[in-house]
C-alpha cells in the first residue's frame, strides 16, 4: 500500500441524477451531472438540507437514485463496494476490539491469512500515524485518533475512492486541521479519488481540487469551481485566503445571500456564519496550527 503503484483512482461519471425519497415527497436533488478523473479530490458544498448527503449515498451505491446514473470506470453503481468506501462523522469502531483488530476487520471477513492481515494493517496504521497505538483499546483514544482508525480501516481495503460526509465536523480545530492535511496527502500519495461533503469553505479549499457548489430545493449543482492551489496548502498563505474569499463569493451568489459590499467577500455575513461552524472561523484567523 505504501507503493502508489498498487492503488489507483477512478473515472466517476454522474449523469442527470435526480432523487426523491418517496413518490409523495418532492425531489431532494435534481439533474446532477459531473465527472471526476482518477486521483481527483472533489468537494460538494452547500447549505443544510440541499441534498449533499443523499447525493453522496447514491454515488456510493448505498441507495438508488430515482432517475439518472452513476458510473465508476464505466461500471454502473448499483450497490456498495469495498472499492469505494464511505466515511462518516462518527468513526463507528467496535469497542470490544483493539485498534489493530478494528483496522483488520474487513480483511478478516474477506478470509485473508493472518500474516497478510498483519502486514496490511501495519502499512495502514503507518499511513495514518497510529503505529504506536496498534494494541490499544479504541475507547482509550481521542476522537481524532478514532477517526484515524476508521480511516485506516477504509485504507486496508485499498479503495479506489473515499467518500467522506463531514467526517471531521465533530473534532476540535487542531485535530481537524491535521486530519484535513493528512487525508489529502494520503489520497494523493495513493492516487485515489476523494469526494468530500462539507459545510466548511476552508475545508473545501484545503482539501479539494474542485468544489461543486450545490444550492436550491431541490438541490442542483450551480457552480463547478477549480481550486487551483499547490500543495502543501497552508491557511495563512495569501493565495489560499484569496481563493477562499472567491469561493465564498460564489457560494453567496449561489445561495442568493445578500452581499455586504462589492469586495471579494472577506466579511462574513450572518448567513455565512450559520454555514460555517465556530472552529472554522477560529481556524481562519490567519494562525498556523501544528498537528494534534
Ligand atoms: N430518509 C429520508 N426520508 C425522507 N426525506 C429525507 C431522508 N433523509 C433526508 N431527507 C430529506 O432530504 C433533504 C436533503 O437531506 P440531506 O441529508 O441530503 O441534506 P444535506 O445537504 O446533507 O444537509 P446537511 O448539510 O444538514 O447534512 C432534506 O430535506 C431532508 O429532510
Ligand atoms: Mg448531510
Amino acid at each position: 500500500m505504501n507503493n502508489p503503484a498498487s492503488a489507483s483512482g477512478v473515472h466517476v461519471n454522474v449523469e442527470e441524477l435526480s432523487h426523491r425519497y418517496t413518490p409523495k415527497l418532492p425531489l431532494t436533488f435534481e439533474e446532477v451531472s459531473f465527472q471526476a478523473v482518477p486521483g481527483e479530490a472533489l468537494t460538494i458544498i452547500g447549505r443544510s438540507g440541499c441534498g449533499k448527503s443523499t447525493l453522496l449515498q447514491v454515488i456510493a451505491g448505498l441507495m438508488p437514485g430515482s432517475i439518472g446514473r452513476v458510473s465508476i470506470n464505466d461500471e454502473h453503481v448499483i450497490e456498495p463496494s469495498s472499492r469505494w468506501v464511505m466515511m462518516f462523522q462518527a468513526p463507528h469502531l467496535f469497542p470490544w476490539m483493539n485498534v489493530r483488530q478494528n483496522v483488520g476487520v474487513g480483511l478478516r471477513f474477506a478470509n485473508w491469512p493472518k500474516d497478510r492481515i498483519r502486514d496490511r494493517v501495519d502499512e495502514a496504521l503507518e499511513l495514518v500515524h497510529l503505529e504506536e497505538f496498534a494494541g490499544k483499546n479504541t475507547q482509550d483514544l481521542s476522537g481524532g485518533q478514532q477517526q484515524r482508525v476508521a480511516l485506516a480501516r477504509s485504507l486496508v481495503m485499498e479503495p479506489e475512492m473515499l467518500l467522506l460526509d463531514e467526517p471531521f465536523s465533530a473534532l476540535d480545530a487542531f485535530t481537524r486541521a491535521s486530519l484535513q492535511r493528512d487525508v489529502r496527502q494520503i489520497a494523493k500519495q495513493l492516487g485515489i479519488n476523494l469526494i468530500l461533503v462539507t459545510h466548511d469553505i476552508d475545508e473545501a479549499i484545503l482539501m479539494a481540487d474542485r468544489a461543486l457548489v450545490m444550492a436550491g430545493a431541490p438541490g442542483r449543482i450551480v457552480h463547478d469551481y477549480k481550486v487551483d492551489l499547490p500543495d502543501p496548502r497552508e491557511r495563512s498563505d495569501p493565495k489560499v485566503q484569496e481563493m477562499r474569499a472567491k469561493l465564498m463569493k460564489v457560494f453567496r451568489d449561489a445561495a442568493g445571500a445578500p452581499h455586504d459590499g462589492e469586495d471579494e467577500g472577506d466579511e462574513t455575513s450572518e448567513e455565512d456564519e450559520t454555514m460555517m461552524n465556530d472552529s472554522t472561523k477560529l481556524e481562519f484567523s490567519g494562525r498556523e496550527y501544528s498537528p494534534a
